[in-house]
């Protein structure tokens, strides 16, 4: 073993930035009090909703239940059919499943990782084969990566399906200079730590600009309430982001730009320098990734995590098993021809350590690492 371990994410070196300012804005919540709903959370769905270019923002409790609110929004529930991409992390398929819908698993592209829009129209007829109703599609911006927007909208238009982005790595992204968050009639987000965007413990957001979506939205947060808090005109969740992570928000949306900038340079200079032994990812023409994983393909994925492990280079598998072969998934069906990408994608994929504080020295430290056995 060499020198010491690298972070696979430096949360702490954001921390040493922005420590300061964060505490006295949590110092602010604790005078106030106001810990649910509070000034702090009004003016952080502003902020996200002028940062996405969309009308409304919703903050939540998590990603998960950003993606459950908008299903439940938009009444998904037994008997309807969501097409979602196979090689994703389990909360795209686990909402369609906690509303009672069918997720149907698509398989994805091999270089950009996002669903294979070219299988949706055969996906359609194989759920209604099945008596299922097709409504929603559900996108996945993968490692920060835009999807093929364009393309889904195409295809869902055509069978009157309802687009929910999953951006829950793809906040800060951009597609033909429109960022994730305007892509879908809904997209939601995470706020987890580890997200480009992350707060200090969990929390999530839904984008849409549908007036409509967004009220009910707002009342599927707090129970399906109606005119007041002991009024529910529908089921809902106890799903609030906490003031206090509104707060950390705030600050850390400061720097968000700055910091999605590093995260390119960094993801630009692993390109050129493991571009020719080992298969980099790319973005789409006319996007931009918030990279918040840097996933490359290698053929002998064991002996590059061991080279890296030698090394203090720490790395992840995202995701080693696609959805469709998961236990508790493996009886929702898949779309005709099944999901080979995602398969082979499982055994080929490995993410590098990426954040914006990553010095050069180490950038160069993890290259050499897996230059040794790519
Ligand atoms: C693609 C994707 N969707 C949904 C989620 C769920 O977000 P959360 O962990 O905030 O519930 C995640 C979190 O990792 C994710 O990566």
């Amino acid at each position: 073993m060499s020198e010491t371990c690298l972070p696979f994410i430096d949360l702490q070196a954001q921390q040493a930035r922005l420590g300061d300012r964060i505490e006295v804005a949590i110092s602010r919540v604790l005078k106030h009090g106001q810990y649910v709903m509070g000034p702090e959370v009004a003016a952080i769905e502003k902020e996200l909703a002028a940062f996405a270019g969309v009308r409304h923002a919703i903050s939540c409790a998590s990603g998960t239940d950003a993606l459950v609110m908008a299903l439940m929004a938009w009444e998904i529930g037994p008997g309807d059919a969501v097409f979602v991409p196979s090689f994703s992390f389990i909360a795209t398929a686990e909402c369609v499943a906690l509303v009672g819908a069918t997720p149907m698993f698509l398989d994805v592209l091999p270089g950009t990782f996002d669903l294979d829009v070219a299988g949706l129209d055969s996906a359609v007829a194989a759920a209604k084969k099945l008596g299922l109703r097709p409504r929603v599609v559900i996108p996945v911006d993968l490692f920060g990566l835009p999807a093929d927007h364009l393309a889904v909208a195409a295809a869902a238009s055509r069978h009157d399906l309802l687009i929910l982005d999953d951006a829950a790595q793809g906040f800060g992204g951009s597609l033909d200079n429109r960022r994730v968050g305007c892509f879908g009639h809904a997209t939601a987000t995470s706020f987890f730590p580890a997200k480009p965007l992350g707060c200090y413990g969990d929390g999530g957001a839904v984008f849409t600009d549908d007036d409509d979506m967004a009220e009910r939205l707002v009342s599927v947060r707090v129970h399906g309430q109606g005119c007041d808090k002991y009024n529910n005109v529908r089921i809902g969740l106890n799903a609030r982001l906490d003031t206090i992570q509104a707060a950390v928000l705030l600050e850390k949306l400061t720097v968000f730009p700055e910091e999605l900038e590093a995260r390119q340079r960094i993801a630009e200079r692993y390109t050129a320098a493991l571009g020719r032994c080992v298969e980099t990812p790319a973005a789409r023409p006319g996007a931009r990734s918030a990279w918040a994983q840097y996933t490359i393909q290698v053929e002998d994925r064991e002996a590059v995590v061991a080279a890296c492990k030698a090394a203090g280079v720490p790395t992840q598998i995202y995701y080693p098993i696609p959805m469709h072969a998961q236990t508790g998934y493996a009886g929702y069906p898949q779309v005709p021809g099944g999901c080979p990408v995602s398969d082979r994608l499982a055994k080929r994929v490995l993410s590098l350590p990426m954040h914006p504080y990553l010095s050069e020295t180490d950038q160069d430290r993890i290259i050499a690492a897996v230059r040794l056995a790519a």
